[in-house]
């Protein structure tokens, strides 16, 4: 049984993560500043771990680290269009939190430190699909914060801190909120949708995401705060396969048993065309593969929404 720290993790990807960690009898500590996550989101495990409400750049951490066997470090601001209109906050917070809680966790002996990177590190990528040791092309303050954490990350594994950094993918989910650049597409158009309404897609619907489900994702953090082989390595967690935003439509069609065509719109300013990643190295080192296809993963939204 370890202690847990999870910070962010009153956030989308962080509850269900807390939700796992206890389910495997860790203990929890969740910190939290509530700037885009919900009280509710914990609200099935409130009585089981000890939340903190308090922003990571104001708070003893020290404090929070002892006896904490392991950090996840989910907390960001994780929007690129607010990253592009208000990059200093973006980078303060991301990128400060980051170091703040690293050097914490240096001198509290923290057992391993897993950060929470991004695709977006990748950019708009020449060649598919995107394997760890590619080319990096951050598009935005977020990806440049994601890219910073990681050196970061390496800078105190040289230090003798075990870090492990993890590249995610588009996730998605149950508690995911519809504005998300990441994945809020799936959970609009399925609400779009159960209503009978046509979904709106921008061009012709024919980019392409590697849409992982928020269980599988999770799994693979946890793996990646056990692997032995983990420790100094960035990894990409997502499937390895992609999903067109037409399939998405014709998928949600198929779970909801509805016919309802989608309606196209001019394409998006700057949205990247194809995202998919290679995943050899999280299978090989992790043992972590996806285990819920698009329509299982789906299915699972639908019913827990
Ligand atoms: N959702 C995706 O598909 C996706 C893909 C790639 C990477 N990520 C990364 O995964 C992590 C979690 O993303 P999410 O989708 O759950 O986002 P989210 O916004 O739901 O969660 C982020 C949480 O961090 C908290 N937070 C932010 N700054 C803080 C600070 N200074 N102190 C304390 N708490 C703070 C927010 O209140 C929020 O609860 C982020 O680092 C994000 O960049 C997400």
């Amino acid at each position: 049984m370890s202690q847990s720290l999870v910070t962010g993790g009153a956030g989308f990807i962080g509850s269900h993560l807390v939700e796992a960690l206890l389910a495997k009898g860790d203990s929890v500590i969740v910190i939290d500043n509530l700037s885009t996550g919900f009280k509710k989101n914990l609200a099935s495990v409130a009585q089981s771990i000890k939340f903190v409400e308090g922003d990571i750049l104001k708070a003893d951490l020290l404090e929070l680290l002892q006896d904490v066997d392991i950090v996840f470090h989910l907390a960001a601001i994780s929007s690129v269009q607010y990253s592009i209109e208000k990059p200093t906050d973006v980078l303060q917070n991301n990128v400060m939190t980051t170091s703040k809680l690293l050097e914490a966790a240096r001198i509290a002996k923290v057992k391993r430190f897993v950060f929470i990177s991004s695709a977006a590190v990748y950019g708009d990528a020449a060649e598919l699909p995107v394997h760890e040791h590619g080319m990096l092309k951050p598009l935005s303050p977020y990806a440049l914060s994601k890219v910073w954490g990681e050196q970061l990350c390496l800078h105190y594994w040289e230090q003798g801190l075990e870090t492990v950094s993890l590249r995610l993918f588009n996730v998605y989910g149950p508690r995911q909120n519809p504005t998300s650049e990441y994945s809020g597409v799936i959970s609009k158009f399925v609400a779009i949708m159960r209503e009978g309404k046509q979904p709106k897609i921008f061009g012709d619907g024919s980019q392409t995401r590697d849409f992982v489900a928020v269980q599988d994702t999770v799994r693979g953090i946890i793996l990646a705060a056990e692997a032995p082989l983990a420790a100094g390595r960035t990894f990409n967690i997502a499937t390895g396969t992609s999903t067109s935003i037409l399939d998405l439509v014709s998928a949600i069609n198929n779970v909801l048993q509805t016919q309802i065509a989608p309606v196209h719109i001019g394409p998006k300013e700057g949205d990247i065309k194809h995202s998919l990643a290679d995943i050899r190295l999280a299978t090989s080192l992790l043992s972590h593969s996806p285990a819920l296809s698009f329509l299982d993963g789906l299915h699972l939204l639908v019913k827990q929404k």
